[in-house]
C-alpha cells in the first residue's frame, strides 16, 4: 500500500507510539484515577504525563487547562455547545470542515446567530470583512489549517480582531498541530486538537488546551459523569480538568500521545515540516506536469501543511481515487473531505477534489509511483 491520506489520520506511527501503547495494553491496563493499586496509579500518572505534555506543546504552563476529549470533534462541540445560547453570534471561517459547520448549524436552528467570514479561492480568510463581522460576536471557532487545501490561517492577526472585539477565538488545530507552529504563542483562548494526525498518536486522542487567563466556567459540561474525584457528589465537580472530562480516560491513547509528542520534540517541529514540504512540493509539482491538471493550494513559499488536492480535467474525483485504489494500492480521499464549504470557497464543489496528503514518513519512492500511477490513469 502506499499511504497517501495523512490528512484523515498519520500513519504509520513511530516505533515508540506503537510501543507505548502496547505497553499500557500489557504491563498496565487499569483505569486512570479509579483505585489506589499499582496498575491504577501508573494508569493516573500516563495521563498526568500526557497532559504536561501536550501543555507544554501547546505553550500552556499549567497542565490542568489541558483536557482530554475522544477527538477534535468533540473537542470543539464542547465549546459550541457549552458556550453558545439563543441570542449569542458566533463567527467561523468559509474554510470549515463539519466537525464545526455541522453543530453550528445545529445550534443556529436553536437561535444562535452563525456568520460564514469569506475567504479567498486559495482560502485565506478575508481580515477586513472578518473584523466586521465580528462585531457583537461572542466566540470564533477557525481552521488554522484546512483539510483541503493547506492553506494556514495568520492565526496571530485573527487573535488580534477577536480581542478588540472582545470576543473568545478558538484555533481549530486539527491539521496544523505537529506541522507548523500551533500553540497559544499565536494569541487564541482555546485550541482544539487532536492526536491522531500531525500529532502521529493513535486515534481516540484530542481536547481543549485552555490560555491561562481565560475562564473555563463559561463551558457548560457537554457530558457528566465519573470522574474519579468527589465521587459522593451527584453533580459534576466545577474545576478542570474534570469538569469537561467524564468517564474513563483512554489510557493506552494517552500513552501513545505522550510517546509521539516525545517523538516529534526529538526531531523538532522546523525539521518536520521541511520534510514534508519537499516531499509534498515534489508531489504536487508531478500532479500540475500531467495534462488538464488542477492542485489547490496555496502560493509556493506560504504556509503549507502539504494537502495535495488535485482534479483531472473531463473525469470525476471517485473514478480517479477508485483507479488509485483498485490499480496501484493507493490509499487517499477524494469528494469533499468532511469540508463541503471549503469546497464551495475554492470552486471546487460539487465535484470535490482528489487529495494526496503524505506524511513525515512518505518516500520518494512512493511519490514517484503515486505520480506514474496518476498519469497512468490520465492515459
Ligand atoms: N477531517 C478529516 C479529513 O480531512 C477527517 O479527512
Amino acid at each position: 500500500m502506499i499511504y497517501l491520506d495523512n490528512a484523515s489520520t498519520s500513519w504509520p506511527k513511530p516505533g515508540q507510539v506503537v510501543e507505548a501503547v502496547s505497553n499500557y495494553m500489557k504491563n498496565i491496563g487499569a483505569s486512570p484515577a479509579r483505585g489506589n493499586c499499582t496498575a491504577a496509579m501508573d494508569a493516573l500518572g500516563v495521563v498526568l504525563d500526557c497532559r504536561e505534555s501536550v501543555a507544554s506543546f501547546f505553550g500552556s504552563s499549567n497542565p490542568i487547562n489541558t483536557v482530554f476529549t475522544h477527538n477534535v470533534t468533540w473537542a470543539i462541540n464542547t465549546v459550541l455547545h457549552g458556550m453558545l445560547f439563543d441570542g449569542d453570534k458566533v463567527v467561523c471561517s468559509a474554510m470549515e470542515h463539519n466537525a464545526v459547520t455541522r453543530p453550528l448549524t445545529d445550534l443556529s436552528d436553536k437561535g444562535v446567530e452563525v456568520v460564514y467570514s469569506p475567504c479567498d479561492t486559495q482560502g485565506y480568510l478575508d481580515l477586513d470583512a472578518l473584523e466586521k463581522n465580528m462585531q457583537g460576536a461572542k466566540l470564533a471557532v477557525i481552521n488554522h489549517a484546512s483539510n483541503v487545501t493547506g492553506t494556514v490561517q495568520d492565526a496571530e492577526a485573527i487573535s488580534r480582531i477577536c480581542r478588540a472585539n472582545g470576543a473568545v477565538f478558538m484555533l481549530d488545530v486539527a491539521q496544523s498541530a505537529g506541522v507548523v507552529p500551533s500553540g497559544l504563542s499565536l494569541g487564541p483562548d482555546i485550541i482544539a486538537f487532536t492526536g491522531h494526525k500531525g500529532l502521529l498518536g493513535v486515534p481516540g486522542t484530542g481536547g481543549l488546551v485552555f490560555a491561562d487567563n481565560f475562564d473555563a466556567e463559561q463551558i457548560h459540561s457537554l457530558a457528566q459523569g465519573g470522574t474519579g474525584s468527589l465521587s459522593e457528589q451527584s453533580r459534576q465537580p466545577d474545576f478542570l480538568p474534570d469538569r469537561l472530562e467524564s468517564g474513563t480516560m483512554n489510557g493506552p491513547g494517552l500513552a501513545g500521545l505522550v510517546a509521539a509528542i516525545d517523538f516529534l520534540n526529538s526531531i523538532g517541529l522546523d525539521e518536520v515540516y521541511t520534510r514534508k514540504l519537499a516531499i509534498a512540493d515534489k508531489l504536487a509539482a508531478g500532479i500540475e506536469d500531467i495534462a488538464g491538471a488542477t492542485v489547490y493550494r496555496p502560493d509556493n513559499g506560504k504556509p503549507w501543511t502539504a494537502v495535495v488536492s488535485f482534479t483531472l480535467a473531463d473525469t470525476t474525483t471517485p473514478d480517479i481515487a477508485d483507479y488509485l485504489a483498485r490499480e496501484h494500492n493507493i490509499c487517499c480521499r477524494h469528494g469533499f473531505q468532511c469540508a463541503a464549504v471549503a469546497h464551495r470557497t475554492i470552486g471546487t464543489f460539487p465535484g470535490g477534489t482528489v487529495r494526496l496528503s503524505p506524511g513525515l514518513f512518505t518516500t520518494e519512492s512512493e511519490v514517484e509511483k503515486a505520480l506514474e500511477a496518476v498519469r497512468m490513469f490520465r492515459g
